[in-house]
């Protein structure tokens, strides 16, 4: 993952650099560090921690930051533990290069061998320092000069990046290259802003470009931009678009998290999901994307569904939707499983890749591997312009807005409308739903911002059961039907952010094993709602109680019978069970955030995790 920045122009770049790896931290935050450069001197700084540590090391310093061109980065350990050694920026061997990368090089070690033969040394474990070793040796040898060295270098290297090199001797040009990690150009006037996310540059321009994968951008101080292809040296034309970002979206507001703000940001990101798609007086579904590719749909054989983490069980509740409501039949592939086991696929099979960044590197290479094998694949994302919403067939973006928090919340119930969107016009088209039911759906998902409101309401009686449990180790979360995968979802959440240990479960596997667990330590979150196996689900809440198992249902109002049962409940609306993930998995976002918050934890950026996973 990691966070890149790079800026060229007249402005100090000090600040700018600064305040763009801040926005860049949810791409990682173990280490950060900068090189601002100033005739032909430069100032390099690292620590370990996070943007603000750097911060503060480099006050302590004492010295003013000087200069106009400079680069930054903010990591996600890959290669070597977090430290102020591998912390980027890396320099070369003879202090003249200096270079941030985003990706692995994969063939990072049969490169060091060569250098460490020809006299090369390494402070660090990182694939990085070989890289801009790699690049200095290419430089030297064949008295290159930089923009060519960089270009033959990259052409010998297995892996993923995005890199930003600088020499010292020539600060006025920062080198630019892409290959499988995102990279976006800021252009304003005079100035370039290099970044992994076009968010950190959105103060000063909204010009921006999206380099391709094999591209690099040659960026001179008063230049025009110089676009390549790596493999050839072929010059292209830039192809600049306007960011469509609100500076609002991407700020924390009243809330103390960014994960809280999205969570009650749900009402109003479902309902931008269904704008415009979903006409209820009309009771009418329109998705372009799906429009145009009706037949294609119409006609499948089977669907796969490809996906990582939290999409992954917005995936299986497709699997659910689409099944019940069209009929095909629907499989769920974990994307780095799916791209390493030489699937089955055949020409117009019909693949769906559901991704909240569109740049997960697993689901990206599969959805590669899919379009190779001459399926049609199409794409559920919230990033517009993401790397896998330009590789797929045809789309339709989630519009929940920037997700800031980790742990993922609008993005996936954005994610599952979308999906009940699609099921709902394919069951129509192909007449596997009723209109009667069809109707109904309609109007029950246009309610569903109003509901999930109304769950939003919960979060004191929420608060107070976390009161409760906030120390606990384990928790089983229990769910059946298409509230299984909230139950995965539910524990997913409280595992990344509190880090407890917590596991989801079909409830009625709970005799097949995870009984083993129950006791009055090890609380049971169930969703029991009245529609789907209710009685079974009340069995399963006998078999915890006669266990001294302590329970948490989430039920919908006014249900007594479990009431009685559980030791806490938290009521929710009703809705039809199809349709239901969308509100049961509202209190499970709050229950995750309420007992991380009490433990003290740092809820926007969990250790160990980063919002975009581009390394694979
Ligand atoms: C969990 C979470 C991750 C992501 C996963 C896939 O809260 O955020 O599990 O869901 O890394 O990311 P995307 O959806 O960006 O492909």
């Amino acid at each position: 993952m990691c966070g890149i920045i790079g800026y060229l122009g007249y402005r100090d770049a000090y600040p700018i650099l600064i305040n763009g790896l801040k926005k860049l931290e949810y791409r990682g935050y173990d280490s950060s560090g900068i090189a601002v450069f100033y005739d032909n001197v430069y100032n390099l700084y690292k620590t370990k921690g996070r943007v603000h540590e750097l911060e503060k090391k480099i006050f302590s310093c004492k010295k003013q930051v000087k200069g106009t061109t400079g680069i930054g980065h903010t990591r996600w350990a890959t290669h070597g533990i977090p430290d102020d050694i591998n912390a980027h920026p890396h320099v070369s061997n003879s202090n003249g290069i200096i270079m941030i990368h985003n990706g692995i090089i994969e063939n990072y070690y049969a490169i060091k061998i060569i250098l460490l033969k020809n006299g090369f040394t390494f402070k660090s474990k990182t694939d990085t320092e070989v890289l801009v070793n790699f690049i200095e040796y290419i430089k030297k040898e064949n008295k290159f000069s930089l923009e060519k060295a960089v270009r033959i270098s990259l052409n010998e290297v297995v892996g993923a990046y995005s890199i930003a090199v600088i020499e010292k001797s020539h600060p006025e040009t920062i080198i630019i290259a892409k290959l499988g990690s995102p990279l976006s150009l800021g252009i304003n006037n005079e100035e370039f802003f290099v970044a992994s996310d076009p968010i950190s540059f959105i103060d000063y321009t909204k010009n921006v470009l999206y380099l391709k994968d094999g591209e690099m951008a040659i960026l001179k101080k008063g230049e025009k931009l110089d676009l390549r292809k790596i493999k050839d040296n072929h010059k292209l034309n830039p192809v600049i678009e306007k960011l469509k970002i609100n500076l609002k979206e991407i700020e924390k507001g009243k809330y103390k998290h960014f994960m809280l703000k999205e969570i009650y940001e749900q009402p109003k990101t479902i309902l931008d999901t269904l704008r415009g798609r979903l006409l209820i007086p009309e009771k009418i579904i329109c998705i372009d994307g799906i429009e145009s590719n009706k037949e294609i749909f119409l006609n499948a054989k089977s669907i796969t569904i490809i996906a990582c983490g939290t999409s992954w069980h917005a995936s299986l509740i497709g699997e659910y939707l689409l099944e019940e409501l069209t009929r095909i039949p629907v499989e769920v592939e974990y994307a780095s499983e799916f791209r390493y086991r030489n699937p089955i696929i055949e020409k117009k099979d019909v693949i769906i890749v559901i991704s909240q960044s569109g740049e997960t590197a697993d689901t990206l290479a599969a959805l590669k591997l899919a379009k190779n094998k001459g399926a049609f694949v199409f794409g559920i994302c919230n990033v517009v312009g993401s790397s896998i919403a330009r590789n797929v067939d045809a789309g339709a973006y989630t519009h929940a807005g920037p997700e800031i928090g980790v742990a993922s919340t609008k993005a996936f119930t954005a994610q599952i409308t979308v999906l009940v969107l699609l099921a709902l016009i394919i069951g129509k088209h192909r007449s596997t739903i009723d209109d009667f039911r069809y109707k109904f759906l309609c109007k029950e998902l246009g309610s569903i911002p109003e509901k999930v409101d109304h769950a939003l309401k919960m979060d004191d009686a929420i608060k107070k059961i976390s009161q409760v449990y906030y120390n606990v180790d384990n928790l089983l979360y229990l769910g059946r039907g298409i509230n299984f995968p909230v139950a995965l979802e539910g524990a997913l959440k409280l595992k990344e952010i509190s880090y407890i240990h917590a596991e989801g479960y079909p409830a009625a596997e709970m005799k097949h094993g995870p009984i083993a667990l129950i006791d009055e330590n090890v609380p049971v979150v169930i969703i029991a709602t009245r529609k789907g196996c209710y009685e079974k689900i009340i069995g399963n809440i006998q078999e915890i109680k006669a266990r001294r198992g302590k329970v948490i249902a989430i039920i919908n109002e006014g249900d007594i019978q479990v009431h009685l049962l559980a030791d806490h409940v938290i009521e929710i609306p009703n809705i039809s069970e199809i349709l239901s993930p969308l509100i049961t998995v509202v209190p499970l976002q709050l229950l995750a955030y309420q007992i991380a918050y009490i433990r003290g934890k740092n809820i926007d950026q969990p250790r160990n995790l980063a919002k975009s996973v581009t390394v694979e």
